[in-house]
């Protein structure tokens, strides 16, 4: 955990790492990082292709009621879906030749205080993205993948949550 203080303001900048040892574990971990989201979060799933990106968007989509296999919008881009009355929006950013393709299709409305949005290869839309509340920073690991989480600094709100459930992958590392 990190602090900051600027302005007489004091922040905490929060990074955590986790090992998943199978894609079992990926999927439930992706569930209580679900129980955390709320309405207008983005969040980039950073990391080379095949590492896991779309295994935790799979099991967010799942917490939030979706039944069934998760397809990559390689093509589309975007794959919107409407859980429980929640507008949430997939990205795969992969094949985005110019980030200014992303105003044509309307890339900016999907980002507002109604949705969730879920972006691998965000980084292919450098700038023209807001900055996302949360990033996951997936890596290969000898033992499964290894899983930086990391919030946004003013808010705090998803490693102090459920530290218990967090514990248990901690345990791992
Ligand atoms: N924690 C894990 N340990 C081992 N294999 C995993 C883990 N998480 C996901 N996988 C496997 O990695 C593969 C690629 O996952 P995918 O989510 O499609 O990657 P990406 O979207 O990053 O390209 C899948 O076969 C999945 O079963
Ligand atoms: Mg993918």
């Amino acid at each position: 955990m990190l602090w900051y203080r600027f302005f007489g303001l004091t922040l905490i900048l929060h990074t955590v790492k986790y090992i998943l040892t199978n894609e079992q574990e990926m999927v439930d971990f992706a569930k209580t990082i679900a129980e955390c989201l709320v309405l207008g979060d983005v969040v980039f799933l950073q990391g080379d292709l095949g590492v896991g990106k779309t295994t935790i968007v799979r099991g967010i989509l799942q917490y939030f009621g979706h039944k069934g296999a998760v397809k990559s919008p390689t093509y589309t881009l975007v794959e919107p879906y409407q859980l429980n009355g929640k507008d949430i929006y997939h990205f795969d950013l992969y094949r985005l030749g110019d980030p200014e393709e992303l105003e044509y299709m309307g890339g900016r409305d999907y980002f507002n205080n109604h949705s969730i949005c879920l972006l691998e290869w965000a980084e292919k839309a450098d700038g023209y993205l807001p900055i996302p509340t949360i990033k996951l920073i997936i890596s290969y690991h000898p033992r499964g993948r290894e899983v930086w989480v990391k919030e946004k600094a003013s808010i705090f709100r998803l490693i102090s949550y459920k530290s218990n459930t967090y514990q248990i992958y901690l345990k791992n590392t």
